[in-house]
């Protein structure tokens, strides 16, 4: 296995795919996805245009929906729902698909969405991916990251070393063998330093400081806690993530 890490869906190659992407954001919409699947919610469909989001919900049913639209961080009006995860009890999505529509990440969604496995990671279901990852061994890995419109953000190659980190310590592989491009190590360092501290972390980002600004401290709470959760959100069309366990 050889991993690779991309800060941004605009530094990831083009015209290549991996065996396995896993796209990361943190904060929030891959700690969303993986909240909702965990909740019992049916699948989570992700959109980059909001028009095509509202077009494609409205042939569903609309007690099996819910909609969620975000931008700059705050929710979009006539949407059901922004993308706070703390929003996405059982009781709200159980048995209904979410279809969402985010600033960035699900822009680094589309720009792997031909991959032949796309996952999604973020902290709370960090576990479950390396689990993933070293029973079935796919030969090249993508882990990345959403950024914030181009730019590198923080939280999102954290936890790309997160996982990183985890699949070294387990599969007791040095960096260097696993590593397929120096974003690898170096997501790996910022990991180690900041992994008992993670919320720490999510206040010098800059986009944990937009969502502190917008008074989502609680998000940013639930969103540092590592491998809480146990689902594996896996595309099984394209746009469209379930859970396997
Ligand atoms: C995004 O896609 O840019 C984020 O998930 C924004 C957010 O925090 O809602």
């Amino acid at each position: 296995m050889k991993l690779f890490v991309y800060h941004t869906p605009e530094l990831t190659p083009k015209d290549q795919a991996p065996d396995c992407a896993i796209a990361v954001d943190v904060l929030r919409a891959t700690s969303t996805i993986a909240t909702v699947l965990s909740a019992g919610g049916e699948a989570v469909q992700v959109f980059s245009d909001l028009d095509e989001l509202i077009a494609v919900s409205e042939t569903w049913p609309s007690q099996k929906r819910l909609r969620a639209g975000e931008r700059g961080g705050g929710k979009v009006s006539g949407f059901e729902l922004g993308n706070s995860p703390l929003d996405c009890t059982p009781e709200l999505v159980e048995g209904r698909r979410l279809f969402i529509s985010t600033t960035n990440g699900t822009r680094a969604l589309k720009r792997v969405q031909h991959s032949a496995t796309v996952l999604t990671a973020a902290f709370i279901n960090r576990a479950a991916v390396v689990q993933y990852l070293l029973e079935k061994q796919p030969e090249t890995v993508w882990i990345v990251g959403s950024g914030w419109e181009g730019s590198f953000s923080l939280e999102d190659t954290a936890c790309a070393g997160a996982i990183a980190h985890a699949v070294v310590e387990k599969s007791q592989l040095p960096p260097e063998e696993l590593a397929g491009n120096d974003e690898v190590i170096s997501a790996i360092a910022l990991y180690s330093q900041w992994q008992n501290n993670l919320l720490g972390l999510f206040h010098h980002a800059s986009h944990g400081k937009r969502l502190l600004r917008l008074e989502c401290d609680e998000d940013l709470k639930y969103c540092s806690q590592t491998d809480i959760l146990t689902v594996l959100p896996m595309q099984q069309e394209p746009g469209v993530f379930k859970t396997l366990n």
